[in-house]
């Protein structure tokens, strides 16, 4: 096997300005080159800080990042300066679920990817604004000269997001993470914008991290899936298993409530009760409050993550082991 573009070990992030959050506990995963992984899980699981501690957004000062962090051979939780700069936007970069935190509304789209361009790569200007206009046309913006002289206020929601995606993609990034990149938009303008996506990652064999509370929108972008609660990935695995067979009980109710192929017709069921808060998070198992299998042991102990015929799992009780 080749190494892996990300290797995630015991990863953990703590907020630590008012009140201590742990955000992030402990979680471990690997993402190979070309590979799509979709990350999971209600608001408030712990997606978007975990994007964010990747791309070395939060200030030390108020975020402890722990664990191992290893993206194209480089220990991100190391790099400073200018090797740090270069990280951010040249090895990885990330599109919002708002376009607005990635664009200044006093530039034009076209300025902004120009000076993306020129900060990771010594091109001149006509070059890079050549490189930019190809990348709007890329994401399949229409006009996309004069929409390379708008401002962002100018654009509509859906040609908002794919400019900020081609500002993303500008530098050939190896990986992207997506933070909830399609949720404010309409149904149809969401499943464009991932087709989109997909084709863009295929054509770049860039790695993607894309987070989503919609287990649908995983399914049609991702290989694989992590799913997340209360700053756990309590499973993982190939898209197919974790559809098809869910082993942590949490993925099942996120499957049963969803409406997909596998449950036509059934009422739409939401997982009862709601995640913890993790400024005092509950001993034992994050879930087992909410758990219609919790026993004893997983309300006093935390599950460990197993290893179990190509996926990973946290829970005492997976099917077909009965609680005691
Ligand atoms: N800057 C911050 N300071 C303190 N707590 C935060 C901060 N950002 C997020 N959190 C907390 O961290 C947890 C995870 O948040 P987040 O990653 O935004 O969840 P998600 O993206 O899965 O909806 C939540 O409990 C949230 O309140
Ligand atoms: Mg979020």
């Amino acid at each position: 096997m080749s190494t892996p573009l990300v290797s995630i070990k015991d990863m953990g992030l703590r907020f630590t300005a008012k009140r201590t959050v742990s955000a992030v506990n402990q979680i471990s995963l690997e993402l190979a080159h070309g590979e799509v992984l979709g990350l999971l899980g209600e608001s408030g699981s712990g997606k978007s800080a975990t994007l964010r501690a990747l791309l070395r957004l939060y200030p030390e000062s108020r975020a402890k990042v722990s664990g191992q962090i290893r993206i194209d051979g480089q220990d991100v939780l190391s790099l400073k300066g200018r090797a740090l700069e270069q990280y951010r936007g040249g090895t990885v970069s990330m599109v919002f679920q708002e376009p607005g935190l990635a664009f200044d509304p006093v530039y034009t789209i076209g300025q902004q990817i120009v000076q993306a361009i020129q900060a990771h790569a010594a091109v001149s200007q006509q070059d890079a604004a050549e490189q930019a206009l190809a990348m709007l046309e890329r994401v399949q913006i229409p006009q996309a000269r004069r929409r390379f002289d708008a401002y962002p206020h100018e654009l509509s929601g859906g040609m908002r997001q794919r400019a900020m995606i081609a500002l993303a993609l500008s530098c050939k990034p190896k990986l992207l993470l997506a933070d909830e990149p399609t949720t404010a938009l309409d149904a149809t303008v969401q499943i464009q914008i991932l087709l989109l996506l997909r084709e863009l990652q295929k054509e770049m064999n860039m790695s993607v991290i894309f987070v989503t509370h919609d287990i649908g929108a995983a399914v049609e972008v991702a290989d694989r899936i992590a799913v997340m609660y209360a700053g756990r990935i309590v499973e993982q695995g190939a898209v197919a298993d974790i559809v098809h067979r869910p082993l942590h009980p949490y993925t099942a109710g996120l499957l049963a409530s969803s409406v997909g192929a596998a449950n036509k017709g059934q009422p739409l069921q939401a997982v009862p009760g709601s995640p913890p808060d993790m400024s005092n998070p509950p001993v034992g198992c994050a879930f087992a409050p909410r758990c219609s299998r919790a026993s004893d042991i997983c309300r006093t102990e935390a599950p460990p993550v197993e290893q179990l015929g190509g996926r990973s799992l946290a829970c005492w009780f997976p099917p077909h082991s009965e609680p005691t």
